[in-house]
């Protein structure tokens, strides 16, 4: 029999303390609807003005925070809550994004800017502020980024977030190496389409059809498919993975 020296077989997260920004539909939401039912008491930021109220249907220790995550005041408003009603704070989800599709030749300064300053930068905001608190509290925490496999290949009119889900993966890699030495991991996902609303608006019709075929899953996820995959690299059971991008994508970026 194989005796286990240190992951634990459960993948356990009870008590920890999880924010999760974005969390109030999608993926973020099935990450937060997985991480309650591991026992996790997590705080929902997003845009959507009913937060709290999405955060109660899951759980009482589930609360949403509603604002705009690439407003300063606002991150720091997250950060302090979770503090003050937890005490603390484990982990660090990064999943608010946007997509803006446009030709690389005619996408505007805006569409541009605005898939910047939500993918990327209020990501790295976040990790930065959370990693800070973790560094100086001594806490052995985990922030899992949001990137996708328009980060690592080519999408059709996908120029301004195909290059921020890029970046996400570089910064990843960065901050892992880090932060390591304080026993902070960083790592990214990398979903194929994921059926949310975010996921249908981009691929519904015959172009998700015709993409579905060239994968050998042949099928697109499920968001609870990326929070059981997010769950994992917060337990203990991926105490020696950091610094990784994890392609949740049904096969189709190996060929
Ligand atoms: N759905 C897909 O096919 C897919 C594939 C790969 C990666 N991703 C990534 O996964 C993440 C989640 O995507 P999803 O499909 O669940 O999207 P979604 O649109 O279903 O949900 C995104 C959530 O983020 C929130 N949000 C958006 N802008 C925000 C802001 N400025 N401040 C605070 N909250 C904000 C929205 O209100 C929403 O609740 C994104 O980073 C996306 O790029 C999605």
């Amino acid at each position: 029999m194989i005796e286990y020296k240190g992951a634990d077989i459960n993948f356990s997260l009870e008590s920890k303390i999880a924010i999760i920004t974005g969390g109030a539909a999608g993926i973020g939401k099935a990450t937060a609807d997985f991480f309650v039912k591991k026992g996790v008491k997590v705080i929902i930021a997003d845009l959507n003005p009913q937060a709290d109220e999405i955060a109660k249907n899951l759980s009482k220790d589930c609360i949403g925070i509603s604002g705009d995550i690439t407003n300063e005041e606002y991150r720091q408003s997250v950060i302090q809550k979770a503090i003050a009603t937890y005490g603390t704070i484990d982990i660090l989800v990064n999943c608010a994004g946007i997509v803006a599709l446009d030709n690389s030749e005619t996408i505007s300064d805006k569409m541009w800017d605005m898939t910047m300053e939500v993918n990327l930068k209020a990501s790295f905001k976040m990790a930065q502020a959370v990693g800070k608190y973790m560094i100086d509290h001594k806490i052995a925490g985990c922030i899992v980024n949001m990137a996708s496999q328009a980060g690592v290949i080519a999408l059709d009119k996908h120029v301004a977030y195909c290059a921020s889900k890029g970046a996400i993966i570089a910064m990843t890699k960065v901050l892992a190496m880090e932060w390591g030495k304080y026993g902070i991991r960083v790592n990214a996902v990398s979903p194929t389409v994921v059926l949310t609303e975010l996921g249908h608006k981009a691929w519904d019709g015959p172009v998700g059809d015709e993409f579905k075929k060239q994968m050998p899953s042949e099928r697109f996820a499920e968001p609870d498919e990326i929070a059981g995959t997010i769950t994992f690299l917060c337990s203990s059971a991926a105490a020696m993975i950091t610094g990784h991008n994890l392609l949740i994508d049904g096969g189709f970026t190996i060929k």
